[in-house]
């Protein structure tokens, strides 16, 4: 059990550790229920900490006996960990605990999958293990010993000696605790080599149940893709004899980077064409991206303490967009980063939940892997690489690898090094790391005599405990077009330090309509007053591909903001743009899908919240689906051509060309189904041979009211594959009607192949109804009391699932009174519950305010 008195952690409480480890010897004789650990840890004092208080953390262990220098002691033990006395200068503590993989829901620690044991350490999953100090600022070099009778007996770094019934391993590189893995089972691989370029061999393996053995060719690809980018682009080479992935069918995230031993959730490392979608394929290639990066950003350089989090995950997120942009297309990848950092880091940061990307405290550390430490993370290295232009970044890199390497890093240390780097002082800079909240960045134009003048006021609105946001340095980029189409200024970008600032461009012939904020150069909200007719001219005419999607967006935007308010008909204005964009050749069908979708719900709730109204999400879902049927009216023979047009008739391959193509003809034919009622989709659900095509087809269906029989016949091809199932879960819920999408949860919530234990499919269904979001916010309250039934079943399981999955009702405060009183009744109720978790309280809370 957790502290019922939850202590809040502070960034400026930091002390060094009084002790420092030199080596670690662990064994383990696993047992589903009573596994054994016995650790002999190497400590000295720390001359850097004045303190000689010797604490372990520990959580839910069973010490069987516990000697320093070979002398048994009896400690003092608590909830937390463990105390005792110990000698001046250098000692050995030993120790002997029991853990129970089995009982363990939390799936933190060390845990039991699909008959398989794993481990998860990060943040805080060590203490669940062990005694140990569990701080990411004590690195150690591991030695592992494991025991059991199974076949595959996996832990970090270099295999040693190994027979039957045991393993033994050695990691060379000193590592935090939360880098710790452990994977044991009756597991295959999927095996792959790499030749590094200083031309060492590294044994690449990927690790699986038996009968998903044919799901991981696209991962190898992907992991050799990775180690060679990162030798290319970053210098940096892979630094061990073999690298390990396992799959794992019950895991709270993504993917985590333990030394030489990745571990990812199946669903972000499993692909093949018969079950998994272009979408999955490019997501599993960003996250086996994502996580080889860490191994210099995250382990080779790791984070001195968690309130550095960013220090990590900003710059590994920014790594693999890079390296997405580098594999696939960049503009194509801009754009839906973009979409999803507005729909979740906008989201966060305008809300309760609002917090720096480097936080000042926190009471746990899980609630804090958040989309602002991640993606505004990467959204401010970004702008920092492009304050100091490509060459400033590249030696502001160079140097960090080699100041730091074998460091536990700050924030401070990271902006040293692009200051030492580049001559730049970056003390206002510093202050993206430590202010919440979106800039709000207003523009004004003027023309007089030749001289076009931009003038900038930027605002940021209070966050929850910080009040005044002083001005920061924003990166501004911006091209001009004539009137008659043509760029009369290149892309430039303008350095905003003031709270209000002007810019001038002189000599120009005619007065220019401004693309502000190309590429989106910073993670800000633009404000300008700008016309129909400009954004059309925009969209037709910028050079700027992110900027040439933006102006579609507005025009959409603008047009459902009138249908909402007032009952508006679709806008011509941009059923004519979007016509015109979708048939120009001359853009990436990747390019022209995107611009096909519409903002979201939650998206234009936002923004109806931000423009003083109330969301209404049935009237948004009204219009959103009278605009779709304008769009299909209006298209309907350039979405049959576009249909035959983009059909991919080559063996499948989930590349950027493909995908692209798909992409296309699937949106084309969500707008045919508009209009046949679902014959088209039928089709090719009927045909299709991969997923992508199948599961469109199955979403046309289901949207159109006529998915019984898909269901059904889904279910029956499917039902042996969890991770299509889940799928087949989350589908039916998305395309529920609002008023539907509450009893639709519910019932598949009884579904045998429904458990609570697996997050994939707990998220499948409790979290498609947060994503439906008219269904979720209906106003009969159905939805906001079973999400919370579910959150308070799952707690006491699964607390930091729970918490995450309770930020559905972060938006709360954008509704009507009604609303807001039924959703405030739910998180009392929640926070009512007996035992609730430390997470869970936290997250709850500060969502509910005051
Ligand atoms: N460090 C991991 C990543 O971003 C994510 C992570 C943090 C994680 N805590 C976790 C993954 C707990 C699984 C469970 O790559
Ligand atoms: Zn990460």
């Amino acid at each position: 059990m957790k502290d019922a008195a939850p202590q809040t952690i502070y960034l400026a409480d930091y002390t060094p550790p009084p002790y420092l480890v030199d080596k670690v010897h662990l064994t383990f004789r696993l047992d589903p229920e009573k596994t054994r650990v016995i650790s002999k840890i190497d400590f000295r004092p720390n001359p850097a900490s004045q303190s000689r208080d010797f604490f372990l953390h520990g959580e839910d262990l069973r010490l069987i006996r516990a000697a320093v220098n070979g002398a048994e002691i009896t400690p003092e033990i608590d909830a937390q960990g463990l105390r005792c006395d110990v000698p001046e200068g250098p000692f050995t503590f030993e120790a002997e605990v029991e853990i129970n993989p089995s009982a363990n829901t939390a799936l933190e620690g060390l845990y039991m999958s699909s008959g398989m044991y794993c481990t998860q350490c990060e943040a805080e999953g060590f203490r669940k293990i062990t005694y140990y100090p569990d701080r990411p600022d004590v690195m150690a070099p591991f030695d592992v010993r494991i025991e059991g009778d199974l076949p595959v007996l996996l832990s970090n770094g270099n295999p040693g000696d190994a027979g039957e019934g045991f393993a033994e391993w050695h990691d060379p590189w000193p590592k935090p605790a939360y880098l710790f893995a452990l994977v044991a089972g009756e597991l295959v691989n999927h095996p792959g080599q790499f030749t590094t370029k200083s031309g060492k061999d590294v044994e690449l393996n990927i690790w699986v149940r038996p009968g998903d053995e044919g799901k991981c060719a696209w991962g190898m690809e992907s992991l050799i893709a990775s180690m060679k980018w990162d030798e290319e682009v970053y210098g940096r080479e892979y630094d061990l004899d073999l690298f390990n992935i396992v799959a794992v069918d019950d895991f709270n995230m993504g993917a985590m980077e333990n030394k030489g031993l990745n571990i990812f959730n199946s669903s972000c490392v499993l692909a093949s064409p018969e079950t998994s979608t272009d979408a999955n394929f490019e997501r599993i290639e960003a996250i086996i991206a994502h996580e080889y990066f860490h191994n210099w950003t995250g382990n080779r350089i790791t984070c001195r303490d968690w309130f550095q989090l960013c220090l990590k995950e900003g710059l590994t997120v920014f790594r693999d967009s890079e390296f997405t942009s580098d594999m696939r297309s960049e503009p194509v990848k801009r754009i839906s980063d973009v979409i999803a950092l507005r729909a979740r880091q906008f989201r966060e940061d305008n809300g309760p939940l609002a917090h720096p990307v480097r936080p000042q405290s926190f009471v746990e550390i899980n609630n804090f892997y958040t989309a602002t430490v991640y993606e505004k993370g990467a959204e401010l290295i970004r702008m920092l690489k492009i304050l100091v232009g490509d060459d400033g970044y590249k030696a502001a890199l160079d140097l960090y690898f080699e100041r730091h390497d074998g460091d536990a890093a700050t924030i401070e240390d990271w902006l040293k090094v692009f200051e030492d780097a580049t001559g730049r002082d970056l003390s206002q800079f510093k202050r993206w790391y430590e202010d919440a909240g979106t800039p709000r960045l207003k523009v004004s134009e003027r023309w007089e005599d030749g001289t076009f003048t931009l003038e900038f006021e930027q605002m940021t609105p209070p966050t929850p405990g910080q009040d005044d946001k002083p001005p920061r340095v924003i990166p501004i980029a911006v091209g001009l077009i004539g009137p008659n189409g043509d760029e009369v200024r290149d892309t430039q970008v303008l350095e905003m330090t003031e709270a209000r600032q002007s810019f001038r461009f002189e000599g120009l012939g005619a007065r220019p309509i401004p693309s502000i904020l190309r590429g989106f150069s910073a993670p800000v909200i633009l404000e300008r007053e700008t016309s129909d007719a400009e954004r059309a001219f925009l969209l037709a005419h910028d050079t700027d591909p992110f900027n040439k999607w933006e102006a579609g967006r507005a025009l959409a935007r603008a047009g459902l903001l009138r249908m909402i308010r007032d009952s508006a008909p679709a806008d011509e204005a941009f059923l004519d743009a979007i016509l015109a964009m979708v048939q120009d050749e001359s853009l990436d069908p990747a390019f022209r899908a995107l611009a096909l979708g519409l903002p979201s719900q939650d998206d234009l709730a936002q923004v109806l919240h931000d423009a003083g109204d109330t969301p209404d999400p049935q009237a948004i879902w009204e219009a959103l689906e009278t605009l779709r049927h304008a769009m299909a009216e209006k298209m309907q023979d350039v979405a049959m051509r576009l249909y035959a047009q983009f059909q991919v008739t080559e063996a499948y391959r989930p590349d950027a060309a493909q995908s692209g193509a798909r992409a296309l003809a699937n949106a084309a034919l969500g707008i045919i189904t508009r209009l046949d009622g679902g014959a088209a989709a039928q089709a090719q659900y009927d045909a299709a041979g991969n997923m992508t095509q199948q599961l469109a087809a199955f979403s046309c269906l289901l949207q159109a009211e006529r998915g019984a029989a898909a269901t059904e016949a889904f279910y029956d091809q499917w039902k042996d594959d969890r991770l299509v199932m889940d799928k087949w879960f989350m589908l039916q819920i998305v395309q529920a009607t609002p008023d539907k999408a509450a009893e639709v949860t519910e019932h598949l919530t009884r579904h045998p192949d429904f458990t609570m234990k697996n997050p994939n499919r707990f998220r499948a269904t409790l979290g498609a109804l947060a994503m439906n979001s008219a269904g979720f916010h209906h106003v009969s309250g159905r939805g906001y009391a079973l999400l919370a039934d579910w959150l308070i079943k799952l707690d006491p399981l699964n607390p930091q699932t729970t918490a995450r999955m309770s930020t559905a009702f972060e938006t709360w405060k954008r509704y009507d009174a009604g609303r807001q009183a039924q959703i405030g009744a739910e998180l009392d109720r929640i926070l009512a519950s007996p035992g609730l978790s430390r997470d869970t309280t936290e997250m709850v809370s500060r969502i509910r305010g005051a």
